[in-house]
């Protein structure tokens, strides 16, 4: 069929022809968005959920929201060893600015800048010089104990009131949390405690691994008060469907159900897959309707692509050691996984694999769906480190 209408966007980010199945979770952004605007108090959202089930997309998505109901927006993705004050701060004062231009601006705004100011000169070592040209002098104590669970709180609450004396609301919205480091997580939250006892308009809306079983103690029953974590999964069986059938007809072609039902079959429901399959399939089809022996053809092609483009990039960041440590995993089926056992597979101890895992919880290609268990963050990683390392053996 026509390469050049092909209506599939495999990609990280890329946009879904068809945004299927989130309909729940968009309702909710909907309403924290309106609440909050009100001034009402609602939880704010973190998305957490594996690679490539559409984190980034519905973030994306969720920023256009807020924009439709005027809010500011902030749209940052933290990133492994860059502290959260520098991604945040340039963005903040793009903000600021934009506020200061509306007409009548007033103290509020200036004193947003002036706390803002501050802030950067407690972290400028990290930031470097950040030009201002606005003849605004810094606010001594406001933002800059160099402590960021103090300093990040009073920065929001400046931000915010800023905001609301110009009539408007603000929205963070901040891809990839699981890079944030405890403290940062946790100015995070102390920063929309307070916002809720202020009853400011600022949300917070993230999206990444999930973290939750990570964070321990205080940090942790704050965050389960204030924040949902909604959990974004693969797609049920018809929500693939709608995935994939209302893209072909929309661009006037055809897909049979039995096509529709063995991509689901292969793919498992995960969008980036659906994605990659329907995009394959529509342009190894020689006419419509794409039928399932094209989707079943298109098998070997769809697997390479995924594994140089999906797997293989993250598997190349890897030590030696952590492929061990990851194909002993794999070895054991599709998981969760007990260290115990990993460790009793590659005839170790426990406490020295204590490292390995540590970092590979880091770079994010693993995590702990509970306590004592590990998981893949990349949906079927097994599958490909028996095909990347087919003999395994321990010495
Ligand atoms: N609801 C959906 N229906 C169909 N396709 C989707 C849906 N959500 C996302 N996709 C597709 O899935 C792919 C991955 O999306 P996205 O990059 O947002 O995932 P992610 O969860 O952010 O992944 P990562 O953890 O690797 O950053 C994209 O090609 C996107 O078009
Ligand atoms: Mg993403």
């Amino acid at each position: 069929m026509d390469k050049i209408s092909n209506p599939f966007s495999p990609g990280a980010g890329s946009p879904p022809p068809e945004l299927a199945g989130r309909e729940g979770i968009l309702e909710q952004a909907e309403v924290l968005l309106a609440r909050v605007r009100r001034k009402r108090p609602e939880k704010s959202v973190l998305l957490t959920g594996l690679r490539g089930v559409g984190k980034t997309v519905l973030l994306n998505e969720m920023e256009r929201m807020a924009q439709a109901r005027e809010y500011r927006t902030i749209l940052v993705e933290a990133l492994e060893g860059k502290p959260l004050a520098v991604i945040l701060i340039p963005q903040l004062k793009r903000l600021l600015f934009e506020l200061d231009r509306l007409a009548g601006a007033g103290n509020k705004v200036r004193r947003g800048i002036a706390v803002l100011k501050s802030f950067i000169s407690a972290v400028r070592v990290a930031v470097g010089d950040v030009e201002f040209g606005l003849d605004i002098d810094s606010e001594p104590g406001a933002a800059d104990s160099g402590d960021l669970e103090i300093d990040l709180p009073n920065v929001f609450m400046a931000v915010a009131e800023a905001a609301e004396d110009r009539g408007t609301a603000v929205a963070i919205l901040i891809d990839e949390i699981q890079y944030l480091h405890t403290k940062e997580l946790s100015a995070l939250i102390m920063a929309m405690h307070k916002m809720q006892q202020r009853q400011l308009p600022l949300v917070l809306i993230g999206a990444g691994l999930p973290i939750l079983p990570g964070l321990a103690g205080d940090s942790k029953s704050y965050a389960e008060r204030l924040f949902s974590f909604p959990d974004i999964g693969p797609l049920s069986e018809d929500e693939s469907a709608k995935a994939i059938q209302g893209p072909v007809e929309s661009a006037g072609e055809r897909i049979e159900p039995a096509a529709l039902r063995e991509i689901f079959r292969l793919t498992r429901g995960y969008p980036y897959f659906i994605q990659e399959w329907g995009y394959q399939a529509w342009n190894h089809a020689p006419s419509s309707p794409i039928t399932a022996e094209i989707v079943r053809e298109t098998t070997r092609l769809v697997e390479k692509r995924l594994d140089e483009n999906f797997f293989r990039v993250r598997f190349n960041r890897l030590t030696p050691r952590e492929k061990t440590f990851l194909r002993a995993m794999a070895g054991m089926g599709p998981g969760p996984y007990r260290s115990s056992d990993v460790a009793d597979v590659l005839h170790t101890k426990i406490t020295t694999l204590g490292p390995v895992r540590a970092n590979l919880i880091k770079k994010g290609m693993v995590y702990s769906p509970a306590h004592g268990l590990m998981a893949f963050t990349v949906p079927l990683f097994d599958e490909f480190m028996l095909r990347a390392i087919p003999e395994f053996f321990v010495q």
